[in-house]
């Protein structure tokens, strides 16, 4: 049995998505969840489905000892997860954690990276932009993580249009649903190192 760990920071709308895609899986298991926010609809979301959550502190993250010490807590094989999946974790990924799990750690950008990433891009704030710069596609990106924020190497992209009358709110409903139809598959596919 692979593990793997989500991080997440809000609504887990993809958390979810992931736990109960992998729920009858053999060979994977959302291991945990670790969130650095204690008052956000993720943990509902997956302790309902028989995963556990944890929160931890910014100076826990910053640390990378308590949070390590979680992510081997809820392995089962061999005190290690297989994959860290950030959906919808807001934070930058801390370096302990960087170098304990190198090449092992995957995030979901809610756009076409490299454009509408970095500071400040994250949730509605990217499909603002995108339809306040008149784009007529967005779609999302998964990529590996490193020190840079959004720029690690890109493992899947997929596009939608998005339309002249699209508000910022309707484009997002279009790249959760991209994001809820691959994400699953591309972590499905990175641990059997079909991709
Ligand atoms: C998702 O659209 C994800 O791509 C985005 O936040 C949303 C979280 O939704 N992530 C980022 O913006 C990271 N820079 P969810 O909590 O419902 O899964």
């Amino acid at each position: 049995m692979k593990n793997v760990a989500i991080f997440a920071s809000g609504s887990g709308t993809n958390a979810e998505n992931i736990v109960r895609y992998f729920s009858k899986s053999e060979t994977i298991k959302v291991a945990v969840v670790l969130s650095n926010n204690r008052n956000v609809g993720v943990h509902a979301r997956v302790n309902k489905l028989g995963v556990p959550s944890f929160v931890f502190s910014r100076e826990e993250f910053a640390d990378g000892a308590p949070v390590l010490a979680k992510l081997s807590a809820a392995s089962d094989v061999y005190k290690r997860q297989d994959l860290i999946v950030l959906a919808g974790f807001m934070n930058k990924i801390s370096d302990p954690l960087l170098n304990a799990y190198p090449g092992k750690i995957i995030n979901i950008h809610p756009a076409l990276l490299p454009k509408y990433g970095g500071k400040g891009m994250y949730g509605i704030h990217v499909h603002k932009a995108v339809v306040a710069a008149g784009e007529r596609e967005t779609g999302i990106t998964i990529h590996y993580i490193d020190e840079h924020y959004d720029e690690g190497t890109v493992i899947f992209q997929a596009k939608c249009p998005v339309l002249p009358s699209d508000t910022p709110e309707e484009v997002a409903a279009k790249v959760h649903a991209l994001e809820y139809a691959h994400y699953p598959k591309v972590i499905e596919d990175l641990l059997a190192a079909r991709i």
